[in-house]
């Protein structure tokens, strides 16, 4: 990682995070540090914490995106959902956050079809490789799934993925801890990143929650952490606190449903 006074070079293993976003964390944790090596020490433990927790880099990546276009053509050869879910599964294990669903993927993503049942445009906020769970889920009067992420991999994937299903390629990189995409959708997700967001900005995640435009989100919190059970029962007062801080901020939370390791919100 190199400070190059134009802006700031991410090491490989972060060179796919949306750029504006690195040059922001660069920027809060030069206000933070004087030492140099503890202020890239400090961007790079961030990096880590929003997003290459996840994401699969490195070696894992290449290995990921080497077989990635004969995968995808062979979602033409599935015909039934046993063979959807086989598909879906192989993508949605490569993300830290989708692999947590591998043991309910059916269960999960019906609830999240019937609540997006009809709706036309779907955005994704926060989107990780959950666009590939599309097979499982969508319905035909769905016209556009607009995702989001800082992970500009995340991103390429999805795009080739709507390429390949007849979507618009909708997927863009965006630094939600600062920012609102404009476009209204009818259908919002927003799975396990008001945590992640808050970590960046204190209050951003219920903050972003009202300002999407969209007659129904679909909110969710982790139940058990990455590792560890401090963690988990710290992420589990996540869940807890959404709802005395929505109820505050007079959000109506419409039902809720646990379903396995995570706790679903609609609003
Ligand atoms: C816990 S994962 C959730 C992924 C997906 N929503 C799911 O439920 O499987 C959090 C995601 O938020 C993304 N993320 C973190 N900070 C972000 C930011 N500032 N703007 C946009 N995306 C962000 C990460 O790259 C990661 O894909």
């Amino acid at each position: 990682m190199s400070d190059t006074g134009a802006g700031y070079t991410p090491s490989a293993k972060y060179a796919s995070v949306y750029a504006p976003c690195v040059d922001r964390i660069f920027e809060e944790e030069r206000r933070k540090h004087k030492n140099a090596r503890d202020c890239e020490r400090a961007v790079r433990n961030r990096l880590y914490q929003i997003t290459g927790a996840y994401a699969p880099s490195g070696s894992a990546a290449r290995i990921f995106e080497r077989g990635m276009d004969e995968r995808l053509d062979s979602l033409r050869g599935v015909d039934n959902y046993a063979s959807a879910l086989e598909w879906c599964a192989h993508f949605l294990a490569a993300h830290a956050s989708t692999r947590e669903r591998l043991p309910v993927l059916k269960a999960f993503y019906d609830y999240i079809g019937d609540i997006c049942a009809g709706a036309r445009i779907v955005a994704d906020y926060g989107c990780g490789v959950n666009p590939f769970a599309l097979p499982l889920w969508r319905r035909s009067d769905m016209i556009r799934y607009d995702a989001y992420d800082v992970d500009t991999r995340s991103i390429g994937y999805a795009n080739a993925l709507f390429r390949r299903i007849g979507l618009p390629e909708a997927a863009q990189a965006s630094d939600l801890a600062v920012e609102t995409p404009p476009a209204a959708s009818d259908a919002a997700l927003l799975l396990k990143l008001l945590p992640v967001l808050d970590m960046q900005r204190d209050g951003r995640g219920i903050q972003l929650l009202r300002e999407i435009q969209s007659p129904v989100k679909i909110v969710s919190f982790p139940l058990s952490g990455l590792s560890g059970t401090n963690r988990a029962r710290r992420i589990d007062g996540t869940a807890a606190r959404f709802e005395r801080v929505a109820m505050e901020a007079g959000i109506a939370i419409r039902e809720s449903r646990r379903i396995w390791s995570e706790m679903v919100y609609v609003i």
